[in-house]
């Protein structure tokens, strides 16, 4: 059973380039593969109007990062993958969630600090160039985490700090309104490196020392030659700790391989062929990959309709979930009863959902209808009845991520809050225990 939830996002502010790849890109397209694994992987385009105020620098950028998930072998079947902007139960959130967050919190977050510090280096306004957008980075992460109910985070170092914030305030939110919101954990894989720039320094798009992942290959040739090393000569032994070119090399190498260069490196070998026998490497697991970026690249409509079905499935759980916090916080219906939970289950017979198996040409399904009667989910055909008992069992212990894989919300207009009310009712009658 998939039971623990990874999610990380992508800022879509640049063109990937090979630390993104190395350090978020490619871990995450692996741990997408593990069987109990059900991942979330999203284009942040709502941060990036942070830092970006070019309009096509953004649209491109989400479509550079979304090409290059998928040309690295993200399964748009397998996971969810969808674009920030198109949940807009995020950003509701996001306000839900700035209520809780300390002021005071805030302040420590690493970037806002930054710029802060910059500003008194410099003798300027602590506040110059300081956005209210950059101040609530963190919270905006936050809901994007606590809304799919994430357990982990594979980030960078980083963003540890974040991720923390992001426990943080969901803690404050729970302590006030009851157990809603998962606790994340930042999860940093000790093996994925921090790759090294041309200059010797984290490669990163701030500092300019970039390598373009899927640049032409005339490129990357020129990228490595340019890479800085020492002014050993060939012959004399070159020392593997510090090398830059080492550490790219090693991120994409086999052990063995990486032994052998470390081995080459003690018996002087030229720089110039060090950067060859780099750029081979880089190459072999690159070029493939390249083929079906620039597929992808040539047909944006392609991946417009695949960040769409990724939205719609993303958003079975976000709306009947964001219906939940919206009870939780108090913006109900008017009329109402102040504590739905008692009514509801304390009401009338009739009013109660319910939850049905039933046998159909061969086939098994389920099926969850409200009260009224009315069809609120319609379970796959399954080919014998075990799998469909199980998934109702986990829809009664309040396991959403079945509307997720298993289960289509038939009417995407109307039926969400039904289908939020009805699984709340399932899981307070089944917390309150046989009856
Ligand atoms: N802040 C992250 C970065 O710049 C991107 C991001 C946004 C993210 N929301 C997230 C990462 C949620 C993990 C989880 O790298």
């Amino acid at each position: 059973m998939k039971s623990l939830r990874v999610l990380t996002g992508i800022t879509t502010s640049g063109t990937p380039h090979l630390g993104n790849y190395v350090g978020a890109i490619r871990p995450s397209v692996q741990a997408s593969l593990r069987p109990e694994v059900q991942s979330f992987y999203f284009l942040a385009d709502h941060h990036a109007l942070i830092k970006v105020v070019e309009p096509e620098r953004i649209q491109q950028s989400t479509l550079e990062i979304a090409a290059t998930w998928l040309a690295a072998g993200l399964d748009p079947e397998r996971v969810t993958f969808y674009r920030q902007s198109d949940i807009p139960e995020i950003p509701e959130l996001t306000w839900f969630l700035t209520c809780m967050a300390g002021k005071g919190l805030l302040n420590r977050a690493h970037a806002y600090k930054a710029q802060l510090d910059k500003n008194l280096a410099a003798g300027a306004d602590p506040d110059h160039d300081v956005s209210a957008g950059l101040f609530m980075y963190p919270v905006l992460m936050a809901a994007d985490i606590l809304m799919f109910k994430a357990h982990q985070v594979p980030v960078g170092r980083d963003q540890i700090q974040h991720i923390e914030m992001a426990r943080d305030i969901a803690a404050s939110f729970n302590h006030l309104y009851g157990p809603h919101l998962v606790l994340p954990e930042a999860a940093i894989e000790e093996q994925v490196a921090t790759l090294p720039g041309l200059d010797g320094r984290k490669m990163s798009k701030s500092y300019d020392n970039t390598i373009a992942l899927f640049g032409p290959t005339q490129t990357l040739r020129k990228q490595i030659a340019s890479m800085v090393t020492d002014s050993r000569k060939p012959g004399e032994p070159k020392s593997t700790e510090g090398s830059a070119l080492f550490e790219i090399y090693r991120a994409f190498a086999t052990a063995e391989e990486t032994r052998a260069l470390a081995q080459a490196y003690a018996h002087g070998i030229a720089w110039a062929d060090a950067k060859q026998m780099l750029y081979e490497r880089i190459e072999r697991e690159v070029a493939p990959m390249r083929e079906s970026y620039e597929r992808l690249m040539a047909d944006p409509g392609r991946i417009e309709d695949i960040l769409r079905a990724g939205a719609d499935k993303a958003r079975r759980l976000s709306t009947p979930f964001m219906h939940e916090l919206r009870q939780a916080v108090g913006l109900r219906r008017l009329g109402q009863s102040l504590k739905p939970a008692q009514a509801q289950t304390g009401g009338p017979k009739a009013m109660l959902p319910g939850l049905k198996q039933y046998r159909e040409e061969g086939k098994f399904y389920f099926k969850l209808v409200d009260g009224q009667g009315q069809l609120l989910l319609q379970s796959r055909a399954f080919d014998s009845p075990r799998p469909a008992g199980e998934l109702v069992a986990r829809l009664k212990q309040g396991d959403d991520s079945v509307l997720l894989e298993y289960a289509e919300c038939l009417e995407p207009a109307s039926a969400p809050q039904a289908l939020a009310q009805a699984l709340q009712a399932l899981r307070e009658a089944a917390e309150a225990g046989p009856t």
